[in-house]
């Protein structure tokens, strides 16, 4: 399996945030992730399409695009545009779930679906073939540095073993509370795409990320 590391740029110094891109993608991580909250469906209001262009030209890595947005399919074509690979939005945003990730993948990019600690997998159970990934929160949506809740790791289990008996390769993320001592713990319930705020940007970036890329070799 690719082991994969997100590194959130909500916890990156957002007047350094070309840098701070370029110094995780530098050091190995393959996706940045993107955090875009509107402060509905979130309390914080973090950013939105004109700070994703601005960083677009830092590197090619894969920007996956977190919407922790009410009634995400009003920004999908905006979001793309921005320059979007992958963008997750939310079960519980989305009234019409199917046609948002028709939208997402009508737009190029990947669609990616995300359950809140409290929603069960089962929400899921008629759009996970469509899917290119699906997004684990281990934490309550809305801010970095928070503890991840050790349960949500059944819905990792469960969701492993409904891909491989389908002989599906999609991606399970996990985001919220991951650092290099729990990851190995996540890897081994199923997850293949690791984010990592505060445990990345929260100290020496480059050597915290070396940190995780070496555990996933390790791992193989
Ligand atoms: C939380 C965001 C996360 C956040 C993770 O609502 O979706 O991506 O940045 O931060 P850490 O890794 O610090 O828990
Ligand atoms: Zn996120």
């Amino acid at each position: 399996m690719e082991y994969i590391l997100a590194p959130s740029i909500l916890a990156a110094d957002f007047g350094n945030l070309r840098q701070d891109v370029k110094t995780v993608a530098e050091a190995g991580a393959q996706y940045i992730h993107i955090d875009v909250m509107d402060g509905m469906f979130v309390p914080s209001i973090s950013f939105g399409m004109p700070v994703i262009k601005s960083i677009r030209s830092c590197t090619d890595k894969v920007f996956d695009v977190h919407m922790m947005v009410e009634d995400p399919g009003r920004y999908v074509e905006s979001i793309r545009a921005a320059g979007a690979d992958i963008i997750t939005v939310h079960q519980e945003a989305c009234t019409h779930l199917d046609r948002v990730i028709g939208q997402i993948k009508a737009s190029g990019a990947k669609a990616g679906v995300a359950l809140n600690p409290a929603t069960p997998v089962s929400t899921l159970e008629c759009v996970l073939d469509q899917v290119d990934m699906v997004l684990v929160m281990s934490v309550n949506p809305g801010f970095g540095g928070q503890k991840f809740i050790p349960y949500t790791l059944d819905k990792v289990r469960a969701l492993r073993q409904y891909f491989d008996r389908k002989g599906l390769s999609t991606d399970i993320q996990v985001d919220g509370g991951v650092s290099a001592a729990n990851v190995k713990e996540i890897m081994l319930a199923g997850a293949n795409v690791f984010v990592a705020g505060s445990a990345v940007f929260g100290g020496d970036a480059a050597a915290r990320t070396k940190e995780f890329v070496e555990i996933f070799s390790s791992m193989q």
